[in-house]
Order: C-alpha cells, then sequence, then structure tokens
C-alpha cells in the first residue's frame, strides 16, 4: 500500500459476493482490507484474490461479527495500523433455517448481520474523510420487502426465515438512517444502501442439500453470478452519479438479476419513526453511540 491510496474495508470479503466485491475494489486501485471470521478462510481468499488481480494490495482483519467484543477488537485493530479508512462495506451475513442465539442470547442473524455492522460502522466513522467520494455501503436483500421489526421479539419466534428478512429490513433501515444523520450533521461522506438480487453463494449452505436443490431448481433461471450480485456495491461504492441514501439492485424477473438501477423499498422505510427506534435499540445494544451531531427523525414520516 502505498500513502496515497484509498482503503476499503469489506466484511465477509473471503466469499461470495463480498469475496467479487474485494475483486472490484481491488481492480479499482484500492488496498482492501479483508474483514473475516476465519484466519484460514481468509489467507485463502486473499491468496485467489492476488492470483486475479496482480496489483492486488491487501490485508486481513479477523473479525466475527456476532460478538460484540470481536467487533470492537477488530476496530481496534484497525485503528492500530490505518489512519483512514474511505469505503466500508457491511457484506457478511447469514441465513439461518433454525432459530439460533448469540453468546449474549440475541437472535444470530440480527446480532451478525445488523448489529455487528451497526458498531463496526460506530467505530470507525471517524476515520471516513468527510468527502462525497467516501462511502459506507449496506447490503439488504429482496427478503426484507416481506419483513417487519419485532421490536417486542427479535426472535421472531424462532422463525429462521422471518428473521433473516428481519435483519436485512435492518440493514436497509440502518443505511437510510445513517444518511438522514449524515445530512443532518452537515456531512458529504454518503451512506447507501444495496441488494445483490439473487447468486448462488455460500449463504444457503446451512440449507440440506434436498431442501438446496429444491430451491435452487425454483429460483435458478433468475440467479445471476456472485460477480453480478457484486456489481450494486460496487457501484455504490465507486461512482461518482449516486446519492447518499440511493438503494440500488438489479432490475431484471424479480429483482433477481438484469441491469443495475434503482431498487424498490417495503414501504416500511417511510416510516421515521421505525428507523428512529431501531437506532435507539441498537445504540441501547451495543453500547455505542455515533461520533456526529444528527437529528432524531423518530416523529417524522418520509414524504
Ligand atoms: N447470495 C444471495 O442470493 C443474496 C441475496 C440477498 C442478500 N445477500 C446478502 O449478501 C451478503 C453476502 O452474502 P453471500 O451471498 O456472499 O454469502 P456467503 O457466500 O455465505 O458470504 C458471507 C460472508 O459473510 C461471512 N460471515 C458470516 N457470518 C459472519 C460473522 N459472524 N462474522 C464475520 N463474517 C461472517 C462469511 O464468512 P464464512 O465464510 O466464514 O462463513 C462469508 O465471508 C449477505 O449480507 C447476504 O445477506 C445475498
Amino acid at each position: 500500500m502505498n500513502a496515497a491510496s484509498k482503503i476499503a474495508m469489506v466484511t465477509g470479503a473471503n466469499n461470495g459476493i463480498g469475496f467479487e466485491t474485494t475483486i472490484g475494489l481491488a481492480e479499482a486501485g484500492f488496498h482492501v482490507v479483508m474483514a473475516c471470521r476465519s484466519p484460514e478462510k481468509a489467507e485463502a481468499a486473499k491468496a485467489k484474490v492476488s492470483e486475479r488481480v496482480a496489483s492486488a494490495s491487501l490485508d486481513i482483519v479477523l473479525v466475527d461479527l456476532s460478538d460484540l467484543a470481536s467487533v470492537r477488537a477488530c476496530a481496534g485493530a484497525f485503528r492500530a495500523q490505518y489512519s483512514k479508512l474511505d469505503v466500508l462495506i457491511n457484506n457478511a451475513g447469514i441465513l439461518l433455517y433454525s432459530a439460533q442465539s448469540n453468546a449474549a442470547g440475541v437472535e444470530l442473524q440480527f446480532a451478525t448481520n445488523h448489529l455487528g455492522h451497526f458498531l463496526l460502522t460506530a467505530l470507525l466513522i471517524d476515520l471516513i474523510p468527510d468527502e462525497p467520494a467516501s462511502r459506507i455501503v449496506s447490503l439488504s436483500s429482496i427478503a426484507h420487502k416481506a419483513a417487519s421489526i419485532h421490536f417486542d421479539d427479535l426472535s421472531c419466534g424462532g422463525d429462521g426465515g422471518t428473521a433473516y428478512g428481519q435483519s436485512k429490513l435492518a440493514c436497509l433501515l440502518f443505511g437510510d438512517e445513517l444518511d438522514r444523520r449524515l445530512r443532518a450533521a452537515g456531512r458529504q461522506m454518503k451512506s447507501l444502501s444495496v441488494h445483490p438480487g439473487g447468486s448462488d453463494s455460500g449463504l444457503f449452505d446451512s440449507m440440506g442439500d434436498a431442501e438446496r436443490n429444491a430451491m435452487k431448481k425454483q429460483v435458478e433461471q433468475f440467479l445471476h453470478s456472485n460477480a453480478d450480485a457484486a456489481k450494486p456495491s460496487l457501484h455504490a461504492a465507486l461512482s461518482a452519479d449516486v446519492a447518499g441514501g440511493d438503494f440500488y439492485g438489479p432490475t431484471g424477473p424479480q429483482e433477481m438479476s438484469g441491469s443495475l438501477g434503482p431498487a424498490s423499498r417495503n414501504p416500511i422505510c417511510n416510516d421515521l419513526a421505525v428507523a428512529s427506534r431501531l437506532w435507539r435499540v441498537s445504540e441501547q445494544m451495543t453500547g455505542v453511540t455515533f461520533a456526529f451531531q444528527g437529528t432524531d427523525n423518530g416523529s417524522r414520516k418520509r414524504v
């Protein structure tokens, strides 16, 4: 890495969409910090990125996003080595078919997909230069559309699929609310959200083989590659032609694949009280507040 390099962090960089996002950022000349939970998988992925992009400048930082202490250690390790972060891609995610909790008893998908990224962003945001090119990108999913935030039971009664949708709605609500708060504080960096459509990544590994094959048969014709699924993230991170608060995804059949464009949101995203409540709950659950002044939009609705 030379001193002038732009620095990106990609969570879940060792596989699937995060891996392809790392490739795209390395091709664009970024020094990419691969935030992964398995050192072995991270090293193997780093070697593979270097095979595909000879000029790649890469580093690894370890993080288990389901564990707040690990997220704090990751942010500390990053801060010990780097003095800025230009692009943060909150990509890592899990999809579960049965109820699971982290060690603190929090539903595992909410903890990993949302809370871990909420905390990581809060702990690193002061390193992000306040420039229009600086980006925080949140990965949502089409699954957010049928979801709501079950504030009174974040475990969603143990229903893994419902909890996945909830966690991906939380990612989008967070991305939107972060952008509103950045604007309210007069900041120039951008928070954007994306969904990748559908790709056959490691996300479905927790499914049994029979279930997975049956599901694949149903949706296979709509799926695209992990490289195509990474395009919304790369667009959000790299394009000069985006605005804070934008939400991108593929625009083909069922929004599973096809050319990139604006994505449609669950109408819940228009209820700013929900986003604001999620923000407060996330602060309480992570014990962190963001280091910039923003307004609490809780009583307003987006028009
Ligand atoms: N593929 C799709 O069709 C699809 C559709 C909608 C949204 N998405 C979203 O796209 C994002 C990327 O998923 P993917 O499809 O590329 O899945 P993937 O191939 O399973 O990759 C997920 C990545 O997240 C990492 N990860 C999982 N739990 C973690 C934890 N506790 N701490 C740190 N890292 C963790 C995984 O690490 P390990 O390798 O160690 O497990 C892996 O690197 C996710 O946010 C997912 O919700 C995907």
